[in-house]
């Protein structure tokens, strides 16, 4: 069954896969495309309404990105937010005018006439405005919906031809019922069926997986990681034992990680899952190396020949499945791809695998889904909701060179650090959160005696996409549990330091 889609042009705006993403938890399904996208494209893609994004432009800068006035004739609703608005405010022949002034911040907006695009919304409501231009004149056949002090047309619709165009933000949060006019537009203007649900996917995959695979063979490289194990499970759901997965275990994994892995995937689901035990080769091939690149490159190379060797015994296969998700897929509106994180894991492995072609279940899922998918498919909450850990794991958290006894002491940390924030409910809302050996021991006293010992830094960030991190506002007395613990418990350490950098400047890695 062909799902309902909903078109998001991107004119460049930050908040543009947050719009996406809000419109798929509202149950319908819409991708992100590029603004340039042409009036034959758009009508190919069939959608049941068009949302233009924000976009730092100015519409009467000559590069800013334009839209065709012909897009308004489709007879699709078009729902305009910020630069969206004023592009459709001045495509349709309205004024846009430069404000002296930016405004950005929390305003309050008044509605001045009903509309089914604000259906259950208060008279006023709290908006989220971030913009210097904005719409001084609407354009003939429109009316002004609602408006905030500073901000004439804030919301302003041709309900005839069911065109909307918003001067704020509803994606963000700080828009108090900018999700109810999101969903009104979906469900009161676009009349969507609400078809896209997380259950719908599994029961569609599982079918097209089945069809597709039909008796062939199937491989998968399993890290532990949330995207491989939703999509290896999905696969096992479809196909049983014609998918074979395959973990590499590198010894750089987290405290009772390996055995974890095992223990749902091989124990719980019976999956045909065959554990690489290579901790002594990776710790081997590490002796001596203190460059970080260095670590990360040799770390990469083993991985693959590793795989390379269980691969071979394995023996030819018709499907490689990768753990692709959206964001990897997406263009941005400036027409260049988002950034793509580089993944050792699996980047290079196609090359030694032989295969006839790649499959990627997840490549039109958000993270949230693949999350949601993973709940919908059984999987346990820690696998589920597990943080972003990086293929190279503990080496590059371990500054300079990477010894059995410092990989066995920042896991024993690591595992306080990781049990205490638990215990404490933060688990969840923190985006990342671990212990980092640093290259430099210092002097403690222990009973009489004097200690140099390792150095602990503890690392805890928030964030929405890594791109961008803010350390985490852990409270004294749960860091102060987890530097006692950790001094106390675990061997050669004497010393625990709390890293405060956003990124930028700093990473979110310290190596
Ligand atoms: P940085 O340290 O660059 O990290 O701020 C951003 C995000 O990426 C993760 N990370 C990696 N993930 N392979 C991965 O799969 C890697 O080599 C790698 N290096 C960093 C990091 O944990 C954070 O989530």
């Amino acid at each position: 069954m062909e799902h309902q889609k909903v078109l998001v042009l991107d004119f460049g705006g930050q908040y543009n896969q947050l719009i996406a993403r809000r419109v798929r938890d509202l149950g319908v399904y819409c991708d992100l495309k590029p603004c340039d996208m042409t009036l034959e494209e758009i009508k190919a893609y069939d959608p049941i309404g068009i949302i233009f994004t924000g976009g730092p432009n100015s519409v009467y800068e000559e590069s800013s990105p334009h839209i065709a006035k012909e897009v308004f004739e489709l007879g699709i609703p078009v729902f305009g937010i910020c630069y969206g608005c004023q592009l459709t405010a001045y495509v349709l022949g309205g004024t846009v005018t430069h404000a002296m002034t930016s405004e950005y911040g929390k305003r309050e907006l008044t509605i001045v006439k009903e509309s089914p695009v604000l259906k259950d919304v208060p008279a006023k409501s709290i908006c989220w405005m971030s913009h210097t231009d904005f719409v001084s004149e609407v354009p003939e056949g429109f009316t002004v919906l609602a408006k905030t002090d500073s901000c004439p047309a804030t919301i302003f619709a041709d309900e005839k031809r069911h065109i909307y165009g918003v001067q704020y933000h509803p994606e963000v949060v700080h828009s108090e019922y900018g999700n109810q006019v999101l969903k009104n537009f979906l469900y009161e203007v676009c009349h969507a069926a609400g078809d896209w649900t997380m259950s719908n996917f599994v029961a569609e995959q599982v079918a097209k997986l089945r069809e597709k695979i039909a008796d062939k063979r199937v491989l998968c490289a399993m890290s532990g990681g949330v995207d491989s194990a939703v999509a290896a499970t999905l696969i096992h759901k479809a196909v049983g034992n014609q998918l074979t997965c395959v973990f590499v275990d590198h010894g750089l994994l987290r405290k009772y990680e390996a055995d974890e892995v095992m223990r749902v995937f091989k124990d719980g689901l019976g999956m045909n899952l065959i554990k690489a035990d290579c901790g002594e080769q990776f710790v081997g091939k590490l002796r001596g190396v203190t460059d970080p690149e260095r670590k990360r490159k040799i770390i990469g190379e083993e991985f693959i020949r590793a795989f390379e060797k269980e691969a071979k015994a394995i023996g030819a296969v018709d499907y490689l499945v990768q753990g692709t998700i959206y964001p990897d897929v997406i263009e941005s509106g400036k027409g260049k791809s988002a950034v793509i994180k580089s993944h050792h894991n699996v980047g290079g492995l196609p090359s030694v695998v032989d295969f006839k072609e790649i499959i990627e279940p997840l490549r039109d899922l958000f993270k949230d889904e693949v999350r949601k998918v993973g709940f919908e498919l059984g999987l346990p909450r820690n696998v589920v909701m597990r943080q972003p850990f990086p293929g190279p794991g503990l080496a590059i958290r371990i500054m300079g060179e990477v010894t059995p006894e410092k990989l066995e002491t920042l896991r024993d940390a690591d595992f306080i650090f990781r049990d205490e924030i638990a215990k404490a409910g933060l688990d969840e809302k923190i985006w990342q959160y671990f212990a980092v050996i640093t290259n430099s021991p210092t002097v403690g006293v222990m009973g009489d005696f004097r200690t140099y010992e390792n150095v602990i830094a503890l690392r805890a960030v928030t964030s929405v996409d890594a791109m961008t991190a803010d350390w985490a506002r852990i409270p004294y007395d749960v860091l102060e549990r987890i530097s006692t613990r950790i001094v106390n418990e675990v061997k050669h350490a004497n010393r625990i330091v709390y890293d405060i950098t956003s990124k930028p400047p700093a990473t979110i890695e310290w190596e």
